[in-house]
Order: structure tokens, then sequence, then C-alpha cells
């Protein structure tokens, strides 16, 4: 059923879980002959659920781990300032690394992520983003693994928030923009 502050449904259940088996995939076969696990990087919060998901659907062996970034509060635009509120544990240096991000909107928040961790001298970074909004994009971020590419509509559920709610949703749809216009 719909949730009362949803206009849409844009992805079921079903195209996302069908879109994470082609993504894991297209990894699989990317890192067919790397001779080290990837460590993938999944970007708190909006990840989560995308990354569970995905590394069940991977075959490849794979290390996990986390980074948070604020660059939101409540509001639904970005501040366009990206604040680290967690850093990963692990040393990246020599490894392929892998991003695994809910959402590419304005690109700032991954720009930052990836010098961030290109500056550590891994030896590869990819991104994967779930969805991309190719129409807000104000700087340039390549994506080796896009999962849909979306409008430009606030979007919300599996594992994406407005001010934290919504994330339990297990399709994405669109919010009611009189929810964040009040
Ligand atoms: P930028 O603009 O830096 O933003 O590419 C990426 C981050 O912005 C959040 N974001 C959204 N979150 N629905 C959401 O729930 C959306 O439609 C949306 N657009 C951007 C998201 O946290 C992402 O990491
Ligand atoms: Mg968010």
């Amino acid at each position: 059923m719909l949730h009362d502050d949803l206009k849409s449904v844009l992805l079921t259940e079903e195209e996302i879980r069908t879109r994470v088996a082609e993504l894991a995939a297209m990894m699989d076969s990317a890192c067919a002959a790397a001779e080290q696990p990837p460590l993938m990087i999944g970007v708190l919060k909006g990840s989560f659920m995308f990354i569970a998901d995905l590394i069940r659907a991977l075959k490849t062996e794979c290390a996990v781990d986390f980074m948070a970034v604020s660059s939101y509060g409540a509001k639904s635009e970005t501040s366009g300032q990206v604040r680290i509120l967690k850093d990963i544990g692990e040393n990246i240096e020599g490894r392929d690394v892998i991003v695994i991000e809910d959402i590419l909107d304005s690109g700032i928040t991954l720009r930052y992520i990836l010098d961030l961790l290109n500056a550590r001298r891994p030896k590869s970074v990819k991104l994967c983003a779930l969805l991309d909004k190719p129409a807000r994009r104000k700087v340039p971020v390549e994506a080796q693994f896009i999962g849909f590419s979306i409008p430009d509509e606030f979007v919300v559920g599996y594992g994406l928030d407005y001010a934290e709610k919504y994330r339990g949703l297990p399709y994405i749809g669109v919010l009611k923009p009189s929810v964040y216009m009040e």
C-alpha cells in the first residue's frame, strides 16, 4: 500500500531487486581479474539497504566498511557543505575500492568523498550509485555503476529518508511536495 505522504511509486521492490542483481553481475565481471577482494564502502545512512542487498547478490568476495557524511540536515536541498561524521577504519592504500551510494544528485557529496579517498592512494576507486538525477548535477562525477536514472523529484524509501523518515519502505516513492514545503 502506498504511504500517505507519497504521491507515487517510482521503483517497485521487484524492479529494485532485478536491477541490484544486474549491478552485482556487472561488478562480478569488473572484479574478476582482481588479486584481492575489493573494499565496498557504503555511504551512510542512505545506502545501508542497497549495500546489504548488493553484497548478498555478489559472487565476488568483498570487504565492507562504512563512512558517514552530512550535507543536508533535514532539508531536501544540499547545503554544499560536506562534513565527515564517520571515517572508514580500513587502510585503502593499494586496494580496489568501490563506493556505494544511494543517490547521485548535485555530485557535491560524492566529489568530496572520491577526492578524499583518492588522496589515500588506493589502487582504484569506482563508484556505484543506485539512483542518479543527472538533471541536478553541479560538479562532474563519473559513476561506473548506476542503478536507475531518475527525474528531478525528491524520492524516499529503500534506505532514503526525508528528515529520517521512510527509510524502511521496501520500494522507492516520490514524496508529496506538501510534505517538505510545510
Ligand atoms: P549530492 O547533491 O551531494 O547529494 O549529490 C547526495 C546526497 O543527497 C541526498 N539526496 C537525497 N536523499 N531523496 C533522498 O532521500 C532524494 O531525492 C535525494 N537527493 C539527494 C542523499 O543523501 C545523497 O547521499
Ligand atoms: Mg538523507
